[in-house]
């Protein structure tokens, strides 16, 4: 069977791709038997040295990690895609930073790869504008996915809070004029939780850690069909 493959994504930096990307990635490896590999196309690669970090603390010394982490160029992804979707059930991909206008082609080449975006928002006006672009990007790759009958699917979900008091209700009258799918269940804050690790899921961690986590990633997989 072929992967399923999936970017947890927006144009803008700093709303929880990689964070977020990492949790599922972890959860859908450890709670549901998934055979999980998170290719960091992005330049910073911080989900790569996320790994990197924990391997220098030890983390590793009695379990191997539960699944890959392997730093991409871009430019070979297209190349090498296939070989990964023979040997993996999910494929994660965390998106390059780009410019609109300037890298769309690279970037619509990469999102057309997957057949599942989930797109972090942050409230905020100034980040919902980027994400507008965004989201139009996705629409038409959506479209063209369409054409061939090849399944796309894209959703929306609150990421982080915004400063100001009102920036929940913007961002969720925002996206409910974007049109397009917001997951009911928001996954923010979870920094109070703990930093960002990929060798424990949310779910095994703590009462408190899977309340918070486990109706989002249930929705989540019933959502996309994982
Ligand atoms: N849901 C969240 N709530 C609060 N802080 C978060 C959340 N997700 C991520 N963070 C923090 O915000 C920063 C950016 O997160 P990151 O996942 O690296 O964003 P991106 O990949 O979109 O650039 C990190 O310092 C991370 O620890
Ligand atoms: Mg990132």
């Amino acid at each position: 069977m072929s992967a399923r493959i999936i970017s947890v994504a927006n144009r803008k930096g700093g709303v929880s791709k990689t964070t977020t990307g990492l949790f599922l990635a972890t959860s859908l490896a450890l709670n549901k038997g998934k055979k999980v590999i998170y290719l960091d196309c992005d330049s910073q690669a911080s989900a790569y040295e996320y790994r990197q970090f924990e391997k220098n603390m030890e983390l590793y010394q009695s379990t191997p990690p539960p699944y890959r982490i392997l730093k991409k160029d871009p430019a070979f992804l297209f190349d090498e895609i296939q070989d990964y979707e023979k040997e993996y059930d999910m494929i994660f991909i965390d998106i390059p930073r780009f410019t609109l206008g300037k890298d769309d082609k690279m970037i619509i080449s990469i999102l057309a790869m997957c057949d599942s975006v989930l797109i972090p928002i942050k409230s905020g006006e100034l980040d919902n504008l980027s994400t507008l672009g965004f989201v139009r990007m996705i629409e038409a790759i959506r479209e063209h996915k369409q054409e061939k009958g090849r399944p796309y699917q894209y959703a929306g979900f609150l990421s982080m809070t915004g400063k100001r008091p009102t920036d929940d209700k913007d961002a969720r009258s925002f996206v409910k004029d974007l049109g397009i799918p917001l997951l009911k269940h928001e996954l923010r804050d979870v920094r109070e939780l703990s930093n960002p690790y990929t060798y424990e899921s949310l779910l095994n961690k703590g009462k408190a850690e899977k309340e918070r986590f486990e109706a989002f990633f249930n929705e989540f997989i019933q959502f996309f069909n994982f």
